[in-house]
């Protein structure tokens, strides 16, 4: 937003995070943003404050906060989301207008829209879903594929459009596409994307566990079919499955709302969606079973990938981290490594082994798995790392490395889904 050339002032109740933004470190790795925040810092346009008073004044309030699954629930935890509307209420002025991106079940924007009304009748509340992946947050941020308005309305002639049309002046000349909705709409826009790209992972792996049986190559089918422009090759990547802070979450919590809407029906194939997502994880812990001869009982296994994704430091429900936990409950000796997430990893699995050197991870390892794809993984040289394993077996849990490659230079390679 400051780099589009708006005032923006950026609160947050932990100390740490405002600490860290004020001196324009970003308290997660995420590529880019680093330089954005210190280009933006010498514009003077940016602010950080833990202070919910100084919001008083802005015309735009944005709502940011997490909605993680609850615990020992399906449904979303809206704790956050609900401090920061009621806090900010006593800030709000006339004709000021609140804007929500959090990821909520269909239902919150209405209530919340009631809650402003009382406080404040002339603002405005707009629901606008975040649709940036982590990883590429700054040039999704900057350059979106289409923004989504929920007004009360859905009118186009609602105040609060003109509004947030300036406030992404910039984008929209582009060409950034916009669609102004209602409110449920607009919530559901999000929670229906985030269901297809699940489904569509939940898909492709199911078509891997086809493939195993078959004899067939999943990656081959996921090119054949993805020419298919109605089908599309994107998240067509079968491997070890989904993870991170939001999709799985929020799959969950959709299945939960719909109950609550007396729609549960209408997702059971979400339910079936988590499961094949999550019998990837007991899968790949099977085949290296089968790597290790049939034990893993004292078998060194190197694990490389701890973030859920490459090129973030993020490992909340990372499958990586899941089979490494399991990998080690059933008596494997793990070390991961990664390049950027192994002190997030270390907090949520003190129990495993972390070496943030390649090299020295793979020293006198029984079987590789490759987990999370990062750039310098899927270069790994053969021919090097033969040198240092005990046994050279390697799993690939993301389909990334030549396997004909690897196996010329002597390795017991494995696909998922492949031959
Ligand atoms: C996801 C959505 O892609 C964003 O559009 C959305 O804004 C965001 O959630 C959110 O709700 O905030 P993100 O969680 O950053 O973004 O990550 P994705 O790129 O969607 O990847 C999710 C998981 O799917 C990763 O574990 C990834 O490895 C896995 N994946 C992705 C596959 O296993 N196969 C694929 O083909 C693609």
């Amino acid at each position: 937003m400051a780099k589009l050339g708006h005032e923006v002032v950026g609160i947050d109740v932990d100390v740490r995070k405002i600490e860290e933004l004020s001196a324009a470190r970003a308290p997660f790795y995420e590529p880019g943003l680093e330089d954005l925040l210190r280009e933006v810092q010498e514009t003077g346009r940016l602010s950080f404050t833990t202070d919910l008073a100084a919001a008083a004044g802005s015309a735009v309030h944005f709502i940011c906060v997490g909605t993680p699954q609850k615990k020992g629930e399906n449904g979303a935890d809206m704790t956050y989301v609900d401090a920061a509307a009621t806090g900010l209420l006593p800030y709000l002025s006339p004709n000021d207008v609140v804007v929500g991106k959090s990821t909520v079940p269909v239902g919150t924007a209405s209530r919340l829209a009631e809650l402003l009304q009382a406080e404040q009748p002339d603002a405005h509340l707009v629901w606008n879903p975040e649709f940036l992946r982590e990883g590429h947050a700054v040039a999704d941020t900057l350059h979106p594929d289409r923004f989504v308005y929920g007004v009360s309305d859905g009118s186009e002639d609602h105040p609060a459009v003109a509004v947030l049309d300036e406030v992404y002046s910039s984008p929209l000349a582009s060409g950034t596409p916009r669609l102004v909705t209602d409110h449920p709409t607009a919530e559901l826009v999000k929670t229906a994307a985030n269901s297809f790209l699940a489904t569509k992972i939940s898909f492709i792996n199911a078509m891997a566990e086809v493939c195993e049986a078959a004899g067939a190559d999943v990656t081959q089918l996921a090119d054949a079919i993805g020419m298919d422009d109605r089908i599309g090759r994107k998240f067509l990547n079968a491997g070890i499955g989904f993870g991170g802070g939001c999709l799985p979450k929020d799959i969950r919590a959709f299945m939960a709302r719909a109950g609550e809407l007396g729609a549960d029906q209408a997702l059971t194939f979400l339910r079936e969606v988590d499961a094949i997502n999550m019998r990837r994880r007991s899968r790949v812990v099977e085949l290296t079973r089968d790597l290790c001869n049939g034990s893993l009982l004292g078998k060194r296994v190197t694990v490389l990938g701890a973030a859920f994704k490459p090129e973030s430091d993020d490992v909340r429900d990372s499958p990586a981290l899941s089979i490494a936990a399991q990998l080690q409950l059933q008596g494997a000796v793990v070390t991961v490594s990664d390049p950027k997430a192994l002190s997030n990893a270390a907090r949520r699995f003190p129990e495993l082994n972390y070496e943030a050197d390649t090299s020295a991870a793979a020293e006198g390892a029984d079987a590789l798995l490759l987990l999370t794809e990062w750039q310098e993984y899927r270069d790994l040289d053969p021919y090097a790392l033969m040198e240092l394993v005990s046994a050279p077996r390697i799993l690939d849990g993301r389909n990334v490395l030549d396997a004909a490659k690897w196996r010329s230079a002597g390795w017991n390679y494995r696909g998922l889904g492949r031959p």
